[in-house]
C-alpha cells in the first residue's frame, strides 16, 4: 500500500512503538493522524505535527475497557478525516497481576475496536476498504511462562485477526488485516516490568530466545510500517531484533 495521503488511526499512538510509527507514517507521506489514546500528551502531538505542518495530526480520547467510548471515538475520527485507510490497534498492558484489565485491554479492546473501524470502512457498507493492522506478540506463536496472562490475550488476537481475514470477507469488505509479532522491544511496557516484576508467579523461568532479541522501538516502528506498506491480507509478520520476517503457520 502506497502511504502517500492515506488517513490513519493509530490507537495507542502515545506508546513507545505507536510514537515511533507516527513519525515514520508522516515521514512517508500520510495526509492525517487521529491518535486515540487513554491520556494525550501534548508534546508529543506537537513533535508529530512539525513533521508535517500540511498533515492534521490530533487527538481523540479512547479508553480501551469502554464499548461506548471505542465506538465514539471511530466516529468522531471518521467526521473529522471524512474516511480512514488505515487503522492500527497498538495499546497493551503487560501485567500479570491485573487479569480481568489485560484481557479486557489486549483482547476485548482490540476486538471492539477492531469492529468499530470495521463498521466505517466495510466497502460493502458504503466504507472505502482499507487495513487493519493488530498488534500481537511473538508470544502469541509460542508461550513464556512468566507472563501467561498476557500470552492467553495475544493469542487472542492473532486468532481474532486471522478469521477476520478469511477471503470471503475480503472480497466483500475490501478490508485486509495483518497481525504484528514483536519481540522484546524497549519501551515504558518492558521498563515496568524490570522494576515490578510483573509476572504470572514470584518465580520467573529464564527468558526463551525468542525474547532475548531485543530491540529498539525504532527499529520496530521501521519494520511495522514496512509490513504495512507490503504486507497481503492475512499475513502474520515477527519483528525480532531489528528484522522483519513472514510467519507462517503450519498445516493442520
Ligand atoms: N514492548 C515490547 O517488548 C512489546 C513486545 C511485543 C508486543 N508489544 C505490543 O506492542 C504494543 C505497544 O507496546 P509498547 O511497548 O509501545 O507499550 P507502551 O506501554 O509504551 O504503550 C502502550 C500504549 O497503550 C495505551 N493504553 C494503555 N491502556 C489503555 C486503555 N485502557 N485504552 C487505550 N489505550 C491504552 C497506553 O496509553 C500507551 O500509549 C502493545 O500491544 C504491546 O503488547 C510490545
Amino acid at each position: 500500500m502506497d502511504l502517500k495521503n492515506k488517513n490513519v488511526i493509530y490507537v495507542g499512538g502515545f506508546g513507545g512503538i505507536g510514537f515511533c510509527c507516527c513519525k515514520s507514517l508522516l515521514e512517508q507521506g500520510v495526509a492525517n493522524i487521529a491518535i486515540m489514546d487513554v491520556v494525550e500528551d501534548a508534546e508529543m502531538l506537537e513533535t508529530l505535527q512539525a513533521i508535517n505542518k500540511a498533515a492534521n495530526v490530533f487527538y481523540i480520547k479512547m479508553d480501551l475497557t469502554d464499548v461506548e467510548n471505542i465506538e465514539g471515538a471511530f466516529t468522531e475520527a471518521h467526521d473529522t478525516m471524512g474516511r480512514f485507510d488505515i487503522v492500527v490497534n497498538g495499546s497493551g498492558i503487560m501485567n500479570e497481576h491485573e487479569i480481568e484489565r489485560t484481557i479486557q485491554i489486549n483482547l476485548l479492546g482490540v476486538i471492539y475496536s477492531t469492529f468499530a473501524a470495521l463498521r466505517l470502512m466495510d466497502k460493502s457498507k458504503g466504507g472505502n476498504g482499507g487495513l487493519i493492522v493488530n498488534i500481537s506478540s511473538v508470544v502469541s506463536l509460542d508461550a513464556y511462562g512468566a507472563y501467561a496472562v498476557y500470552t492467553a490475550s495475544k493469542y487472542g488476537v492473532n486468532g481474532f485477526t486471522r478469521a477476520l481475514s478469511d477471503p470471503y470477507y475480503y472480497s466483500q469488505t475490501k478490508v485486509g488485516f495483518i497481525t504484528i509479532c514483536p519481540s522484546t522491544t524497549e519501551t515504558q511496557m518492558v521498563s515496568s516490568l524490570r522494576m515490578d516484576a510483573l509476572t504470572t508467579f514470584d518465580r520467573m523461568p529464564p527468558l526463551p530466545k525468542t525474547l532475548c532479541n531485543n530491540q529498539s522501538p525504532e527499529n520496530c516502528a521501521y519494520n511495522l510500517v514496512t509490513a504495512i506498506k507490503t504486507a497481503k491480507n492475512g499475513s502474520v509478520w515477527i519483528l525480532s531484533a531489528g528484522i522483519l520476517r513472514e510467519y507462517h503457520y503450519p498445516d493442520i
